[in-house]
């Protein structure tokens, strides 16, 4: 495989279409209330993105998608389009955003609950995200792309839920979806990680099986074979000498203390200044 690495001024892109992505999240949140319909959440984001952000949509028209952002609800493990669905209490969403600004791309999804949930929908959702985040901290230029499965299998596995095998993390840059792909689960596909590659990590993570049906009549949704939850976290990241840059976090994330925008992921690593 032959991934390219980003320059400096990519990069720099990228750190701005991270963060509208990322602002969409932010922007949306107080909206999600029951009886809201998934499509009055769509034409938000699409207004925010055009209007204030004047950015674009990557899903919108992407392989004849037709919304702005994926809402995917309880069982619904991705690709929800928005539409007249209310949301109603209890429900658990995912809002999957990824943002063209300057020919970058920005990808980045977070749960949602609509008031209470249930006790496993809150271990599947907190699990999901954990495992993001533990993955987020294995990744350092040497690392290997098996790293990221395997820790995440690890603790999926120690909750008894099961992982998504057919949706994939992805490289990202000027392009939606590129080399690498990026494995959830315990996997042989080595690669090893560069400073200055771009992907994201996107796990997706079911309360019962791993097995995923398509929805035939609309051509994108994917549910869960069982119909049991399923929840999902993303974030676009580029790899450091030493760790990650996280382009799309959040300001909650940061002030929650669970992650920060550099990860220094190299315990040992030398003191900055000797390095490049
Ligand atoms: N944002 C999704 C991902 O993480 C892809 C959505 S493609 C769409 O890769 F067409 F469904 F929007
Ligand atoms: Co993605
Ligand atoms: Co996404």
């Amino acid at each position: 495989m032959n991934i390219r690495l980003r320059s400096p001024r990519e990069i720099e892109l990228m750190r701005v279409a991270g963060k509208l992505a990322a602002d969409v999240l932010v922007m949306i949140e107080p909206h999600i209330q029951a009886g809201i319909t998934t499509g009055e959440l769509d034409d938000l984001c699409q207004d925010y993105i055009v209007n204030t952000q004047h950015a674009i949509s990557a899903c919108l028209g992407y392989h004849g998608y037709p919304k702005c952002v994926c809402i995917s609800i309880n069982e619904e493990v991705c690709h929800g389009i928005p539409g007249k669905r209310k949301l109603k209490e209890g429900d658990m969403l995912n809002i999957d955003v990824t943002v063209i600004k300057d020919d970058y791309y920005g990808d980045t999804s977070k749960m949602f609950v609509v008031g209470q949930t249930t006790p496993v929908n809150k271990r599947l959702i907190a699990t999901t995200q954990e495992a993001l985040y533990a993955a987020l901290r294995v990744v350092r230029a040497g690392a290997n792309l098996t790293d990221i499965g395997d820790t995440i299998q690890k603790i999926a596995d120690r909750e008894r839920f099961s992982i998504v095998r057919e949706y994939c993390g992805h490289g990202i840059s000027n392009q939606f979806h590129e080399e690498p792909t990026v494995l959830h689960y315990r996997n042989h596909d080595s690669l090893l990680l560069e400073a200055g590659m771009t992907f994201t990590i996107e796990p997706m993570i079911n309360a019962g099986t791993w097995r995923t049906k398509l929805n035939k009549k609309n051509g994108w949704t994917v549910t869960t074979a069982d119909k049991l939850g399923s929840a999902q976290f993303e974030h676009t990241i580029l790899v450091t000498h030493d760790g990650c840059e996280v382009l799309t976090i959040r300001p909650e994330e940061e002030e929650a203390g669970v992650i920060s925008r550099i990860l220094h992921n190299v315990k040992d690593a030398a003191p900055a200044a000797t390095q490049d």
